[in-house]
């Protein structure tokens, strides 16, 4: 379990120390979708910055008092003394999807359920739209897109995805963490959700899942560093689901109480594990 929130945190300060993205040139550039909300120079930045001295001294307490917020240690090291500082309850409380936070070591909480499968969709938590932000660009759903077989299409739209993605997390409306794409394989057509996902060849998954992760993930330039752990995160993506992928409760339909029987057939790691 400690390796689990070791990586919940690893990837949680990647992601907060991934290079800022301009956000006044981001949404400039995409100010026809913004024309009719209120002038941008009206709107606040309203993101948490982790690792800010003067958010600390509003606390009550000494930023460099803390390993974790250290930029000169490794991302391990800094991983390491956040959860050293942990008691086992306050670890148990950082997973699921909310994560409370640690007040007392300056950790703020963290939902980690934002959805991207085609646009940046308000079905995760952390996302919402308002007057601001009324939406997003919604592409065309995962089975349509991958019909192009068109690999350079499917980064694309994953760059494009991330962009506004970055853009809304800046104003507080969206997080960075998402839980895309949706990289089952359709065995049956009756699964209700097959629009989600590549179809039904799984090196066809496996190319897609490669090719939208590496759009949502890379910060335009940085995408070809070799050494992959010196990688600035843009967002960070969540290939699901890896087991069981159809025992869920949704609009009402309850499939998390009957005896599901999962056997070694329902997990596929083939296209996982291009992803990675
Ligand atoms: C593939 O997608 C790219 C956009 O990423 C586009 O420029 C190109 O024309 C597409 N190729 C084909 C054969 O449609
Ligand atoms: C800032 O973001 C939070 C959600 O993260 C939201 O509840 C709040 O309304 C936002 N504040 C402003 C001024 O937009």
């Amino acid at each position: 379990m400690v390796k689990a929130i070791l990586l919940l945190v690893l990837a949680f300060l990647a992601v907060c120390t991934a290079r800022d993205v301009p956000l006044l040139s981001m949404l400039n550039h995409h100010r026809s979708l913004l024309s009719t909300t209120p002038s941008l120079a009206d709107v606040p930045i309203n993101y948490t910055h982790v690792c800010d001295p003067t958010r600390f001294a509003n606390q009550g307490m000494e930023m460099k008092e803390f390993g974790y917020c250290d930029s000169s240690l490794s991302f391990e090291e800094r991983a390491k003394d956040l959860v050293d500082r942990m008691t086992l309850d306050e670890k148990v409380q950082q997973l699921g999807n909310k994560a409370i936070g640690v007040p007392r070591i300056g950790l703020p909480h963290y939902e980690w359920w934002s959805e991207a499968l085609h646009g940046v969709s308000n079905v995760g938590p952390a996302t919402f739209f308002n007057e601001l932000i009324p939406g997003a660009t919604s592409f065309p759903t995962v089975i349509h897109t991958t019909a192009s077989f068109n690999k350079s299409l499917w980064k694309t739209i994953g760059q494009a995805v991330s962009a506004e993605a970055r853009a809304m997390y800046n104003l507080g409306r969206a997080g960075l963490t998402y839980w895309s794409p949706n990289i089952n394989v359709v065995r049956d057509p009756r699964w209700g959700r097959i629009t989600e996902t590549p179809g039904e060849d799984p090196f066809v998954v496996g190319t897609y899942a490669s090719n939208y992760v590496r759009g949502l993930q890379d910060v335009e330039g940085a995408g070809e560093t070799k050494d992959l752990n010196s990688r600035p995160l843009k967002v960070s993506t969540c290939c699901k689901h890896y087991t069981a992928y159809d025992v869920d409760a949704w609009l009402g339909i309850d499939r998390y109480h009957y005896d599901a029987r999962v056997t070694e057939q329902d997990i596929y790691v083939g296209d996982f594990s291009s992803s990675l």
